[in-house]
C-alpha cells in the first residue's frame, strides 16, 4: 500500500499507471450506482445495513422462484414489495458521472473492459462497450431450463409466470445468491483479470463470491496487477494487503480527478515507454 503518499500525490501516480498500463480493467459494485439514487446492500446507507430481514429475503429468493414462480413474478410486479420496490428504483435510475468517465475511458482506450456486480445496466446506458455483467441484469429474461434470454417487450405477462418458448417459466436474468452463474461470465471475467496490469476497484466491498476472487487473481499471479480501490472506506482488499492504492471518497468525484489529470498529462507518449513495473 502506497497510502503513505498524500492524496494528490497518490492519485497522480494512479493517472501515470493508467497511462503506462496496456491492459486497464474496473471493476465495479453497488457504490458506482449511489449517485444514481440506487442504495448499496452493505454501504452505511446500505438496504440491508438498515434493514436486515431484506438481506434474508434476497438468500430465499432463488428458491422462491424453482418453488413458486408465480409468486415471484407477482412480488417483481408489485411496486410495493420488497423485491419489486428496488426493480422500480432500478428501472428508473440513469447513468451518473462515473458511468460516464468510464465509458469515455473505455472509447479513448484508457480502458479494456468492465465487470460489473450491478444488474442496473447502467453501464451500458453510458455507453461502455465491452461490459461483462457478472450478476446478470434486469433489462433481460432468462430461461434456466433452455438458457434463452428475452426482452421484456418479448414476452407476454398476460398469465404469471411468463413462459419460455420451451414452456418453462421465465425468470428475470438476475443471478441470486445460490444460482449459478454462466460458466463464459465466469471464465472471460478470469481472462480479463490474466490479461490486467492494472485492476481498479471501485464501490464494492469485494465480499461476494466468486467476484471477489478476480482483484485476488489479478493479484497473485506471475506477473501481479496494481490493484487500486476507488471507495468511501477501507475494504477487506485494503485490510489483506490485495489494493496498493485506495483512493478514499465518492467514486464519480474520485473518477472526475482521475479524468481531469489523464487529459492533462502531455507526455503521454513518453511515459507509454516505460513499463507500468519499472
Ligand atoms: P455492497 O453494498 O456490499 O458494497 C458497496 C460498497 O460501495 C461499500 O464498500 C461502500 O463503502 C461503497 N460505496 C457506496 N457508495 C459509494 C460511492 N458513492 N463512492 C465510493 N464507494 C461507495 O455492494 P457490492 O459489493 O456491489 O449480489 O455487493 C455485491 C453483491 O452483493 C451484489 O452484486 C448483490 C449483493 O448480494 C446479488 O444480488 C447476487
Amino acid at each position: 500500500m502506497q497510502n503513505d503518499l498524500p492524496a494528490d500525490a497518490e492519485l497522480l501516480e494512479v493517472v501515470k499507471l493508467i497511462v503506462k498500463s496496456n491492459y486497464t480493467v474496473i471493476l465495479t459494485g453497488a457504490g458506482v450506482s449511489t449517485e444514481s439514487g440506487i442504495p448499496d446492500f452493505r454501504g452505511v446507507n446500505g438496504i440491508w445495513t438498515k434493514d436486515k430481514e431484506s438481506e434474508e429475503y434476497a438468500y430465499h429468493l432463488y428458491e422462491l422462484f424453482l418453488k413458486n414462480p408465480k409468486t415471484y413474478w407477482e412480488a417483481i410486479l408489485d411496486s410495493d414489495s420488497r423485491y419489486g420496490k428496488f426493480y422500480k428504483i432500478l428501472r428508473n435510475a440513469k447513468p451518473n458521472k462515473a458511468h460516464f468517465i468510464m465509458s469515455s475511458m473505455e472509447k479513448e482506450g484508457f480502458v479494456k473492459s468492465v465487470i460489473t456486480q450491478n444488474v442496473d445496466g447502467l453501464h451500458r446506458k453510458a455507453g461502455s462497450k465491452n461490459v461483462i455483467e457478472y450478476h446478470g441484469s434486469i433489462d433481460k429474461l432468462k430461461c434456466i431450463n433452455c438458457g434463452a434470454k428475452y426482452f421484456w417487450n418479448e414476452v407476454n405477462f398476460d398469465k404469471l409466470p411468463p413462459l419460455c418458448r420451451c414452456g418453462n417459466a421465465l425468470k428475470d436474468d438476475v443471478v441470486h445468491f445460490t444460482e449459478p452463474i454462466d460458466e463464459d461470465i465466469i471464465e472471460n471475467s478470469i481472462n480479463e483479470m490474466r490479461k490486467a496490469e492494472l485492476v481498479f476497484v471501485c464501490g464494492t466491498s469485494t465480499v461476494v463470491y466468486p467476484f471477489a476472487a478476480l482483484p485476488r487473481i489479478a493479484k497473485y499471479k506471475k506477473r501481479p496487477a496494481v490493484v487500486v480501490e476507488i471507495n468511501l472506506s477501507k475494504t477487506v482488499l485494503t485490510e489483506d494487503g490485495i489494493s496498493d492504492f485506495l483512493l478514499c471518497g465518492m467514486v464519480g468525484t474520485v473518477l472526475s480527478d482521475i479524468y481531469k489529470q489523464l487529459k492533462k498529462i502531455s507526455n503521454y507518449h513518453q511515459l507509454k515507454d516505460t513499463s507500468i513495473n519499472s
